[in-house]
């Protein structure tokens, strides 16, 4: 009898595990210092042993990198210093060879000034693209037509002279935001959308999707309060209509049309830093016509602790419509890296974070490097390439040290470039984490990732399996997931002992308790976790 495909399997974004790179540091093949395509093409071997189903690039579509290619100049280009089409068409084709899927970034709440459709409607009031951009009169005093403030911190919005009018941007004033009311701009979009997907391309994560929608009004926001979250009490406002406005939900549920005429169906991953649970998961739509993955920020920014991670996720458990589905994500290229950001950099800790990401219900989403513990590196002033960090160091230091190459080997260049050349960013301590010396010692943070990705492939309870949190003490979390794996961490500094049902101890951060047979209860060492399967 030969087996039959089983149709009912989930799709390969639900089951696997997607990697994000940061092109311009992940691996530099002609030696200028900046990661590129080729780069990426080189280290396939790495992701294929890692077990990755899909890896995210940030943007490698053209770019005044004034805020390093999140200010597109031409978004069906491809960055001279990343490669060319050729190198593009070469990376999804290596890839595919080794069942990897390549998403790219999408950036369509803003362009770069210097794009030609910027260039255009400045140029007159009455210019042809005019409105493809968010112009308004300035106030009777010359002030800003509103209160908004730019997530960069200052005014959203910028005088130009030329016209007299102001343009919005919502981060720096050289990336001018589109108008999403106007037509000819979502038609604009649906053909960059196909322009990639033609290419083989099998989805994009979309910058900061809730927010590219303005209030037609253009309200003043109202004033922060003490519930609301610390950027928004930072910048004394809350974001209610610069963003997150109901009609954002037309805009997705257009491209993921797009999305699903293609066959694969492509997928849509939101990058919504939304504070609200309740809201975050309406992203997905009400028919599940909208986002596949919508980045959960509040996680991130979560304290390290059994109560506060385990409210998330049973919230996220509760909310998220039956046909949709979590993404988890500790660290990206702009937030502190979890190692950092939950793990003080704590061997221990680093390894009970990753075991948690692997082991609830949801795509994990893990950032480069983070596969090897790797945590912020601290960045000097001459050296500060982010645009925040120039203007805000000391008080706050930017992205660069999460945005650092990649440290493959110890040695000049760290295998990220050759041996006599500068990296456009500085390397941290390469002999204390690198990818070579951890790839063969089975007591690594890298091993301990590709066992647990393993694990977690070849085990449907693990991959697609329903989540429900055990009872445990308060400092310790321990969830089922389908119905013979349960999955334990323990955030304390205390050990801890658990009852449990006979069983098998399958990984454990320390890697010697791998296959320990388990009867009736489990002890687990400060900041331990382990994944056992029950025997029933
Ligand atoms: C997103 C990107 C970030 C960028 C910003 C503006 O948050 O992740 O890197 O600076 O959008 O495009
Ligand atoms: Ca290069």
């Amino acid at each position: 009898m030969t087996a039959r495909p089983d149709t009912t399997e989930a799709p390969w974004w639900k089951r696997g595990v997607l990697y994000q790179i940061y092109p311009r540091s992940f691996a530099d093949s002609n030696g200028d210092g900046i990661g590129d395509l080729r780069g990426i093409i080189n280290r396939l071997d790495h992701l294929e042993w890692l077990g990755v189903d899909g890896i995210w690039l940030s943007p490698i579509t053209v770019s005044p990198n004034a805020d390093w290619g999140y200010d597109v100049s031409d978004y069906c280009g491809v960055q001279p210093d990343q490669g060319t089409f050729a190198d593009v068409d070469e990376l999804i084709a290596a890839a595919r060879a080794r069942h990897i899927r390549v998403l790219l970034d999408l950036v369509p709440n803003h362009t770069s000034d210097q794009h030609e459709w910027f260039v255009d409607s400045r140029s007159s009031r009455t210019a042809r693209l005019r409105d493809w951009y968010v112009w308004a009169d300035p106030k009777p005093d010359g002030g800003a037509p509103n209160n908004w403030v730019s997530s960069f911190g200052g005014s959203a919005w910028t005088l130009d002279p030329r016209t007299d009018q102001y343009y919005l941007h919502n981060h720096l004033r050289s990336q001018p935001d589109l108008n999403w009311w106007n037509e000819d701009v979502r038609n604009a979009f649906d053909d960059i959308l196909r322009f990639w997907f033609d290419r083989g391309v099998a989805g994009f994560r979309i910058d900061v999707c809730n927010i590219i929608i303005k209030d037609a009004e253009l309200r003043d926001n109202p004033p922060a309060t003490a519930h609301d979250s610390a950027e928004e009490q930072l910048y004394g406002q809350r974001s209610v209509y610069n963003g997150n406005r109901p009609e954002v939900h037309e805009v997705i549920q257009r491209w993921r049309r797009i999305a699903d005429s293609y066959e694969p169906p492509r997928v849509l991953v939101g990058e919504t830093p939304v504070e609200d649970l309740a809201k975050l998961v309406e992203y997905h739509g009400r028919a599940n016509d909208e986002l596949h993955l919508a980045f959960n920020f509040p996680f991130i920014s979560a304290a390290f602790e059994a109560p506060a991670m385990r409210k998330i996720v049973e919230d996220i458990e509760s909310l998220t419509p039956p046909d949709a589905w979590p993404a988890w994500v500790g660290s990206n290229h702009d937030m502190s890296r979890l190692a950092t950001r939950w793990a003080n950099d704590d061997p221990r800790k680093i390894r009970v974070a990753l075991l948690m990401l692997f082991g609830l219900r949801g795509t994990p989403v893990i950032y480069q490097g983070d596969e090897i513990g790797l945590g912020d590196i601290a960045v000097d002033p001459p050296d500060l390439r982010d645009p925040l960090g120039v203007s805000y160091w000391p008080h706050y230091a930017g992205r660069d040290p999460m945005r650092t190459p990649m440290p493959w080997r110890h040695e000049p260049g760290g295998g990220f470039t050759d041996a006599g050349a500068t990296p456009w960013l500085p390397f941290g301590d390469l002999a204390a984490c690198n990818v070579a010396s951890q790839h063969d010692d089975p007591q690594s943070a890298l091993v301990l990732a590709r066992d647990l990705i393993a694990l977690r492939k070849q085990t449907p309870d693990l991959h697609s399996g329903s989540y429900e949190s055990l009872p445990s003490p308060a400092d310790v979390w321990v969830w089922r997931r389908g119905t013979r794996f349960v999955v334990a961490v323990n955030l304390s500094d205390r050990p801890a002992t658990l009852d449990v049902t006979e069983g098998r101890l399958r990984i454990g951060t320390n890697r010697g308790r791998d296959g320990e047979l388990l009867l009736g209860s489990l002890t687990l060492d400060a900041w331990e976790g382990v994944v056992t399967e029950m025997a029933y």
